[in-house]
C-alpha cells in the first residue's frame, strides 16, 4: 500500500516512520522547506527517543521519503493522511485552517479511489467539512474521508504507535473501512483492538479521552493543594485511591498542571464545541479552570517556599528579587523537547518579572525554550545549573533529575533550598540531609542543621548561630 502524509510534526513524522516500519511505502510532505531539507540530510527536527533509528532504516530501504511536492506524493496513494496542527483560537475553538488548507492542496491531485484520513485532532464535523472542500475543488474525485485520531504520547511515541492500546477509525463507507483495516492489519494481527465506528464518534473519542485524562490530573492537583492546606499527604492518598481498580493509578501524580500541545487545547476545544451545541460539558469547563488556577497559584507557592527555605538558611532578605534560581526542566514532561503550554512558559516569565535571575537546564528542550524565553541563562548540565543558585526549582520529571545527590546540591548551590513541583524526592530524606525541601501536597520537614555538611555563605553563619 502507498500512503502519503501531510505534516511531518510530532504526529506526522512518527506515523510516517512507523507505517514504513510496518511495511508500507510512505511519502511525507510538509510546507516547511527547512524541516524537509533537514530530514533529507538525516537530521530530525524533533526529539523523540528511538525515532532516529526507524527513520534512518526506512529511508535507507526506500520505504520512507520526504518532500514538499504534494502532487507527486498524493497521485497514486491509497490513503492520504492529514497530520497538521490544530492550535486553539482565542475563544478556545480548534483552528482547523491548516487542515482545510491541506485538504484543498490534496484535492486536485487525487486519482483513483483514495481515503483521506484526518489524523489531526479536530472538532466533530470536520470530516464532513473536508469532504465538502475536496468536492468543491475536484467534484469527480473518488474520495472518502475517514477519521483516525492519534493517541501517541511524546516521549514514548514509537511504542505508542506500534503497540497501541487501541486504534480508532471512523468511516462513512465500506471502501474506506476496508482500506483502513488493511493499513492497520499488521497491528490487528498482533491483537491490537480496532474500534471501527462512524466519523463523528471517532472525532469525539479523541477529545473525550484527553479531557478525561486532564480531569484526573486536575483532580490530583486539587487534592495536593488541599493536602498542603490541611496537613495531609497526597502521595499516600494517590496510592490508596489508585489501588481501587475503578480509579487506577495512572495520571495521579501531582505536578505543575497539565501542559503540552494536547490537553490544554483539546479540553478548551471540547468545551467550546459543547457550548456551541448548547450542551455544555461542565466537568471539562471546571477542569480547564482548575488547571489554570493551579498553575497561577504555583508562583505564589514558589515565592513562599523559597522565603521559608532562605529563612531557615539564615538569609536576611528572603524576597525573590535578585536571587539566582536554578530551573531543572523546561519541557512540559520528560523525554520530549516540546514546551508548548508547558508550566515553564507560564511560571518563569512571572518569576523574571519579580526580579529573579533564572538559570535553566533541560536535556532536550533548551533550543525551543531559547526562542520564547531568551532572557534565561541556559546551562549545560545538572551540576552547571545548580552552580551558585540560591534555590532550585524542579519543573520536569526527567530521569536525570531523580537521583541528584544531596552532596551535589550542597556543594554547588549557594544555599540548598529546593522547590520540587514533581515530588521526586522524599521530604524526610531531604530534611535529614539538611536540605530545605518543598514539594506538592506533602508535609515538609525542617532540615536538620546538624547534618548539614556544607552550607555556603550566610547559611553557614546561621548554622553557627544555632
Ligand atoms: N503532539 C502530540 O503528542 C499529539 C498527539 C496526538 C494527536 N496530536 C494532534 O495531531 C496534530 C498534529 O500535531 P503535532 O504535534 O504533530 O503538530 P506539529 O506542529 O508538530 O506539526 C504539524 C506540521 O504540519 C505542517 N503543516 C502545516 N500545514 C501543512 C500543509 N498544508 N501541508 C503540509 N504540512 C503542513 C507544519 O509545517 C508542521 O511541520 C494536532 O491536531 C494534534 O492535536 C498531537
Amino acid at each position: 500500500m502507498k500512503i502519503s502524509i501531510l505534516g511531518v510534526g510530532y504526529v506526522g513524522l512518527v506515523s510516517g516512520a512507523c507505517f514504513a516500519e510496518l511495511g508500507w511505502n510512505v511519502d511525507s510532505v510538509d510546507i516547511d522547506e527547512e524541516k524537509i531539507a533537514r530530514l533529507k540530510l538525516g537530521d530530525l527536527p524533533i526529539f523523540e527517543p528511538g525515532l532516529d533509528e526507524i527513520v534512518q532504516r526506512n529511508v535507507s530501504n526506500g520505504r520512507l521519503k520526504f518532500g514538499t511536492d504534494v502532487a507527486s506524493a498524493v497521485a497514486d496513494a491509497d490513503a492520504v493522511f492529514i497530520a497538521v496542527g490544530t492550535p486553539p483560537l482565542e475563544d478556545g475553538r480548534a483552528d482547523t485552517t491548516a487542515v482545510a488548507a491541506a485538504a484543498r492542496e490534496i484535492a486536485p491531485h487525487l486519482s483513483g479511489y483514495t481515503v483521506v484520513v484526518i489524523k489531526s485532532t479536530v472538532p466533530v464535523g470536520t470530516g464532513t467539512y473536508v469532504t465538502r472542500l475536496i468536492r468543491e475543488v475536484n467534484p469527480t474525485a473518488q474520495v472518502s474521508v475517514a477519521s483516525n485520531p492519534e493517541f501517541l504520547r511524546e516521549g514514548s511515541a514509537i511504542r505508542d504507535f506500534l503497540q497501541p492500546e487501541r486504534i480508532v477509525v471512523g468511516c462513512v463507507d465500506t471502501g474506506a473501512r476496508e482500506v483502513m483495516r488493511a493499513l492497520y492489519a499488521p497491528l490487528e494481527l498482533r491483537d491490537v483492538p480496532l474500534i471501527l465506528t462512524d466519523r463523528a464518534t471517532a472525532e469525539l473519542i479523541k477529545y473525550s479521552a484527553n479531557s478525561f485524562l486532564a480531569a484526573k490530573v486536575a483532580f490530583i492537583n486539587e487534592m495536593a493543594d488541599l493536602c498542603d492546606s490541611i496537613g495531609a499527604n497526597v502521595d499516600d492518598l494517590a496510592r490508596a485511591i489508585g489501588l481501587d481498580s475503578r480509579i487506577g493509578p495512572s495520571f495521579l501524580k501531582p505536578g505543575p498542571g497539565y501542559g503540552g500541545s494536547c490537553f490544554p487545547k483539546d479540553t478548551l476545544a471540547l468545551a467550546a464545541q459543547a457550548q456551541e451545541a448548547d450542551c455544555p460539558v461542565r466537568i471539562v469547563e471546571a477542569v480547564v479552570a482548575s488547571n489554570a488556577h493551579h498553575i497561577r497559584r504555583l508562583v505564589g507557592k514558589i515565592e513562599r517556599d523559597c522565603a521559608a527555605g532562605w529563612g531557615r538558611m539564615g538569609y536576611e532578605d528572603t524576597t525573590l528579587w535578585g536571587k539566582k534560581l536554578a530551573v531543572l526542566g523546561l519541557a512540559f514532561k520528560s523525554n520530549t523537547d516540546d514546551i508548548r503550554y508547558a508550566a515553564s512558559v507560564v511560571i518563569l516569565p512571572q518569576l523574571e518579572k519579580q526580579g529573579v535571575r533564572l538559570q535553566a537546564y533541560d536535556p532536550a528542550a533548551m533550543d525551543n525554550a531559547k526562542e520564547v524565553m531568551p532572557g534565561i541563562d541556559y546551562r549545560t548540565s545538572v551540576e552547571d545549573v545548580l552552580e551558585g543558585a540560591d534555590a532550585a526549582l524542579i519543573l520536569t520529571e526527567w530521569p536525570q533529575f531523580h537521583g541528584i545527590s544531596w552532596a551535589t546540591l550542597k556543594d554547588r548551590m549557594a544555599s540548598p533550598v529546593v522547590v520540587d513541583l514533581r515530588n521526586l524526592y522524599s521530604p524526610k530524606d531531604a530534611a535529614d540531609a539538611g536540605i530545605a525541601y518543598y514539594s506538592l501536597g506533602r508535609p515538609d520537614h525542617a532540615p536538620s542543621i546538624s547534618k548539614v555538611v556544607k552550607l555556603a555563605g550566610v547559611a553557614k553563619d546561621a548554622a553557627k548561630a544555632v
